[in-house]
């Protein structure tokens, strides 16, 4: 099965609109001999300067998190539909952080997910275990309860609009990355899922990232593994130089 890879920047906290710009435009030319899909997921007060400045180049613009509820008093949070209105395509949901952080459950993350593909958004799904899951080994059955969660009342239509984030806890933000084997047998697990919900066709369609300190020396390895089709980019993705070795890991 020949998947695409895509390659997707999580920036977190990190940029004013104005250096979003700035990097978006240094970034535009450096994308220009890629097939992949390559996302920068901003900042939601860089979304515009974002698009404004992706327009013309094949980056696409993602949000890093969005509400399940189409409006309401919920300070300080963003519908799907301002997204799509803005011209956004992507929407993380469920980044670890967001788990962690700001309370985010496989409830909220399901809900999050119907409504980015009612509302025409195509959901980056994170999911992964913690230190003390994998070292209980519980990483199989813990990854599998929380795909299987996400993708409730997901129809096999929306399958093709959906990118799943495998991205192991202890990997994110400390730079130790999950082996390579590590990392493709969780992805086989997830895409195993996926066949048996979806069926065979489906699964081996489907995108799986992998992320957690992915970086330039690790990248094409990583990219290069049967069920691992691209990466989910945090520290790496904010330097132009890391970037754009990263997307052009094949050259
Ligand atoms: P990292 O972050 O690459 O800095 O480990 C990955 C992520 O949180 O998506």
């Amino acid at each position: 099965m020949n998947r695409k890879k895509v390659i997707a920047g999580n920036w977190k906290m990190n940029k004013t609109p104005s250096e979003t710009s700035a990097f978006i435009a240094q970034l535009s030319d450096k994308v220009k001999q890629t097939n992949d899909i390559v996302i920068c997921a901003v900042p939601s007060v860089c979304i515009p300067a974002a698009l404004k400045t992706a327009k013309r180049s094949r980056i696409k613009i993602a949000a890093q998190n969005m509400h399940y509820e189409d409006n309401g008093a919920y300070t300080g949070e963003i519908s799907a539909n301002m997204l799509v209105d803005l011209g956004v395509k992507y929407v993380i949901i469920g980044h670890s952080e967001r788990r962690q952080y700001f309370g985010e459950t496989d409830t909220t993350v399901n809900k999050k997910v119907l409504k980015a593909l009612k509302a025409g958004l195509k959901p980056i799904i994170c999911v992964g275990e913690s230190l003390e899951q994998r070292e209980m080994g519980v990483t199989t059955d813990y990854v599998r309860y929380q795909v299987g969660y996400a993708l409730n009342g997901v129809t096999a239509e929306d399958m093709k609009n959906i990118i799943i984030a495998y991205e192991p806890i202890w990997a994110i933000g400390t730079g130790r990355t999950a082996s390579n084997d590590q990392a493709n047998e969780v992805c086989n697990t997830i895409r195993k899922v996926i066949a048996e919900k979806y069926g065979r066709r489906i699964a081996n369609a489907t995108l799986i990232q992998y992320g957690g300190s992915v970086n330039v020396k690790n990248a094409k390895e990583l990219f290069s593994m049967s069920d691992i089709d691209g990466g989910l980019v945090g520290g790496a993705s904010l330097k132009i130089d890391d970037f754009d070795k990263i997307v052009n890991y094949n050259k």
